[in-house]
């Protein structure tokens, strides 16, 4: 009996040490001064009390045991796939020191280049997740191989030389398509998909995304955008399906249910399943004037009266849709960051919304929050005590690390919170199977940008474009009745011949980029292919051959993204060299019918040039597969896309959303007989 108390003594001498060493005796690793000291001692009592009331019922002579082992027993309970998730979680976390359970709240970039996390980085500081922020593709090259061998190092890292083997999970915005990547199919942005009104459609290409970025070893999609804009200077207007959030509610859902399954359903979070993210999490469509990561101007009960007039209806159907992760806003409320605002994360996404997956934060965005000093580990708490689970500061992860334990060890945040963090967090790499299966998926990848992905595409573009105008060319015929005939057709506009054009920001790159930066087809190559005639084309509108009997001019915006992409209420059009296409063709021969496509993230104002033009085709961002486009012009099927944003005629008008300022109201849409 003696030697057993020994023994016990021994053990937690042993595990205190253990401790110290496995925590870094406090902030900032190597700190041995008497706080380093203060603070690991205070650890000890923080967790003895803790323990006492500890869920799992093991002892604390138990767990102090099993955190200090350096190799976890085979046949351990978080090991054994036939276990439930619940028990799995109980069991790992009962082997989790404090550091390993802080590293799982942190998210870091690859990119070691600027300060990201490389793989052999999880040994000393096994972190929860890994990202790529837009653009951030692998050294090595940007092919889904390329991705796949560097995804696959960090899991193997990750599960096979740390003490736990827990699984990372790794984030990526593929946000219309696993858009990143070169080569893979591309699909229209967010505010095309928002004019077919086809669910099921926008499920199919959830599901799709969700293959080709499991096929990499990524396993968290940063999308869908919930967003819904109420002023379209905003840089992310593009990214949302309507500027009516009743009416995003219903595709954000079902992109939800295409990327991880049906909720309840064996799909759900299946093999070919990713984690999506309900962002951003809320009111950034109602900044000031558009303004990206600005301040919504209301009072807190106003903003909450808004929340319940519908805005909050996208995240609720998302959240009931088994969205498993939330990404928090930029934008303020009323002065407050909603990073800082437990209001809006605890009491309503979590509470009321009942909300138990992971709220994650956006891209240094807690370093936007005001706290009284600005110091950094000051901003962290904020947020944490607000309610983030992960945070994506992607390159202090070591800071980050380490806060969160100083924290625990300074009673700043309590054990049971940081332990619901970690719960949610294993959760979902549990239910993604993640344990038994974190690699990448050859299969897959030689699915990547197949055709029926490509049809897919090609359906999304045929069903997104909006006619916004259907002149009379002669007395009995329309430009459509023109096209049907047509022998002797022209194509003009920078756009019409340019893939990074046609996909917008979000596509290889952060921004996205003009030129032929992927594989598809251009406006040009699908009037081609469809019609088997050989279109002239010519960038600027100039040299019409005299016989042209149609001319098809794209008239663009070029790619951005966020904050880029904001704009004034005057700089809020197409830029003028676009028009000028249009009339260099009207000037040339103003006989020849012209169908104008507008290839644009936004209802940008044009209503002094509208009358140039005999049609106006909307086609939003479409992406790679613009055949789609030639087969509504050309084929048998009809215009069925219909705005879902109010079109205003000037600057001035989408200013105060002016009732007699609208140019094309939410809801229209004409068919070619129109
Ligand atoms: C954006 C997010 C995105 C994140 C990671 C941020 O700048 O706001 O939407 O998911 O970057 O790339």
């Amino acid at each position: 009996m003696k030697n057993l108390k020994k023994m016990i003594l021994c053990m937690l001498v042993a595990a205190l040490v253990g401790s110290m060493l496995l925590t870094g005796c406090g902030k900032k690793g190597g700190n041995t001064d008497s706080t380093g000291e203060n603070a690991s001692q205070a650890n000890v009592e923080e967790n003895s009390s803790q323990n006492e009331e500890n869920k799992s019922g093991m002892s604390e002579e138990e767990l102090l045991r099993r955190q200090q082992l350096e190799v976890i027993p085979d046949d351990a309970v978080y090991k054994d796939a036939s276990k439930s998730v619940e028990e799995r979680v109980a069991d790992l976390m009962s082997y989790m020191t404090l550091k390993e359970k802080a590293a799982q709240m942190v998210m870091a970039e690859r990119n070691t280049a600027s300060g990201g996390a490389g793989p052999a980085d999880l040994q000393s500081y096994p972190l929860g997740s890994i990202l790529s922020g837009g653009g951030s593709a692998p050294a090595s090259g940007n092919t889904s191989q390329d991705w796949a061998k560097m995804i696959d190092q960090y899991q193997q890292v990750a599960t096979e030389k740390t003490r736990l083997g827990i699984p990372i999970l790794y984030g990526i915005d593929a946000v219309h398509g696993n858009s990143n990547l070169f080569g893979v199919t591309i699909f229209p942005h967010n505010v095309g998909l928002g004019a077919t009104g086809d669910y099921e459609l926008v499920e199919k290409i959830g599901a799709a995304t969700a293959k080709d970025v499991r096929a990499i070893g990524a396993n968290w999609i940063f999308a869908p955008t919930l967003g819904n804009p109420q002023y379209v200077t905003w840089g992310r207007s593009y990214e949302c399906f309507s500027e009516d959030a009743k009416e995003v509610a219903p595709y954000g859902a079902a992109y939800v249910r295409g990327m991880q399954g049906v909720l309840g359903s064996d799909e759900f979070l299946s093999q070919s399943k990713a984690l999506a993210t309900a962002k951003h999490y809320i009111g950034e469509g109602y900044t000031m004037n558009g303004m990206n990561q600005g301040n919504v101007n209301m009072s807190d009960e106003e903003f909450d009266e808004l929340l319940k007039s519908g805005v909050i209806e996208p995240f609720k159907q998302a959240v009931e849709n088994g969205a498993k992760t939330v990404m928090i806003s930029y934008n303020s409320v009323n002065g407050l960051k909603c990073h800082g605002n437990k209001h809006l994360i605890t009491d309503i996404l979590r509470g009321e919304l009942g909300f138990d997956g992971i709220v994650i934060g956006d891209y240094n965005a807690i370093q936007q929050i005001t706290v009284p000093g600005g110091k950094f580990e000051d901003q962290l708490l904020t947020a944490i005590d607000a309610g983030l689970d992960v945070t994506m500061e992607p390159f202090m992860w070591r800071e980050i690390t380490d806060d969160i334990v100083d924290f625990v060890e300074n009673g700043k945040l309590s054990q049971e919170r940081l332990d619901d963090s970690v719960r949610r967090i294993l959760t979902a790499k549990f239910e993604l199977g993640l344990f038994e299966n974190p690699y990448s998926n050859a299969d897959y990848i030689k699915e990547t940008g197949s055709d029926e992905s490509r049809e897919l595409a090609r359906q999304a573009v045929r069903e997104s474009l909006v006619l916004l105008k259907n002149d009379k060319v002669a007395a009995d015929k329309n430009v459509f009745d023109v096209l049907k005939n047509a022998e002797n057709i022209f194509v003009a506009g920078k756009g019409a011949n340019d893939i990074g054009t046609q996909c917008g920001g979000w596509t290889i790159s952060w921004q996205g980029q003009t030129g032929k930066c992927t594989i598809g087809t251009t406006i040009l190559d699908g009037i081609k292919e469809v019609t088997g005639k050989d279109a002239v084309y010519s960038r600027d509108g100039k040299d019409m051959p005299e016989n042209t009997e149609i001319a098809i001019v794209a008239v663009s915006e070029i790619p951005y993204a966020e904050s880029n992409g904001d704009r004034t209420y005057k700089s809020l059009q197409f830029m003028n060299s676009e028009w000028k296409v249009v009339e260099a063709i009207k000037e040339q021969n103003p006989d020849v019918p012209v169908l104008v496509i507008l290839i644009t993230g936004r209802t940008l104002v044009m209503d002094k040039y509208i009358d140039n033009a005999d049609a106006i085709v909307c086609a939003w961002l479409p992406g790679t597969e613009c055949e789609g486009i030639a087969d509504v012009l050309f084929g048998d099927y009809d215009f069925t896309g219909k705005l879902n944003y109010t079109w205003f005629k000037t600057g001035d008008d989408f200013k105060d959303r002016k009732e007699d300022g609208v140019l094309f109201e939410k809801g229209f849409g004409l068919k070619k007989a129109d």
